[in-house]
């Protein structure tokens, strides 16, 4: 409970100024586990920036169909995660890290979902093999090696905190949609400072007490972490590319080499 408290004075100090949250995050060291992920997945995170679907994202040129491709496979990626991390919320390398309140994205996400296909929505969920493989990892590393699991949900919520805030803003515009309709990924009305809860998380991070083995393991990972995530990235626009090229029978250039590279 004092840990907690001290969590939290420090995050309510830190919101006093900026200065302050420079402070706090200098303090890190070479030793902190958020300072080690963050340098492993470096190179992985330039990748993952760099795939076609998140390159349209940066250009503002997101289309509906890449982004409804997409809430599909976050919809399976986050049911099995959360559903992971709800299983083993009592482990000690999740507890710290087990903050369902303020960043669970599986009812947002359906509820994307269901403005985009309507109610039926369930029927018409459409993933490539990649979702499917990235699944099976976040559920076996579930059974087998729970405290692998802060690697995958450091990957994903703290990507969704961080670059995640304005590509919601990008999809919007690129878009045209009005309001804050199917775009409820992006927001989360359980964290008020992204970069202050960002600072709790790499604390609890740093708090969660791993042998070297277990360390190194967890950073192995978050380097697979990304790496799925980039494949399912890459197979979503693959599928999206077969189905703009749909009505055409003959094989064209960008069909046949489609075609051929469906994982
Ligand atoms: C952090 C941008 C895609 C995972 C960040 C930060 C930015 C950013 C600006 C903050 C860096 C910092 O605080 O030092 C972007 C952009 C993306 C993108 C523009 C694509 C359009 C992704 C993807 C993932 C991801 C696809 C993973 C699936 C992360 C993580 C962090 C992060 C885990 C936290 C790093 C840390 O502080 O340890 N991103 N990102 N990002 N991003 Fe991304």
């Amino acid at each position: 409970v004092l840990h907690i408290q001290q969590e939290n004075c420090e995050s309510l100090a830190a919101m006093d100024s900026e200065k302050k949250t420079q402070t706090t995050s200098e303090q890190m060291t070479d030793r902190d586990l958020s300072e080690q992920i963050k340098k492993v997945t470096k190179d992985s995170h330039v990748r993952a920036e760099n795939t076609e679907l998140m390159l349209s994202f940066q250009k503002g040129k997101v289309t509906l169909p890449q982004y409804k491709l997409l809430l599909c496979s976050l919809y399976e990626v986050y049911q099995a995660l959360e559903e992971e991390m709800d299983r083993n919320s009592n482990h000690p390398s999740v507890a710290p890290i087990y903050f369902p309140s303020e960043l669970a994205r599986l009812e947002a996400i359906k509820k994307d979902l269901e403005y985009f296909y309507g109610q039926d929505w369930r029927e018409k969920i459409v993933v490539p093999a990649a979702t499917k493989r990235y699944c099976h990892r976040l559920r076996q590393i579930g059974k087998e090696n729970p405290e692998f699991l802060v690697a995958h949900a450091y990957t994903r919520y703290l990507g969704d905190l961080s670059g995640g805030q304005v590509l919601g803003r990008i999809a919007q515009k690129s878009m045209g949609l009005k309001g804050s309709e199917g775009l409820s990924f992006f927001a989360f009305p359980g964290v008020s400072s992204p970069n202050l809860f960002k600072q709790l998380y790499r604390s609890r991070m740093n708090s969660v007490e791993l042998t070297e083995e277990e360390r190194n393991g967890v950073l192995e990972e978050a380097v697979r972490a990304f790496e799925l995530n980039i494949q399912v990235f890459d197979g979503l626009q693959m599928l999206l590319s077969v189905t703009e090229n749909e009505p055409q029978t003959c094989s064209t250039h960008s069909t046949s080499v489609n075609t051929r590279q469906i994982p």
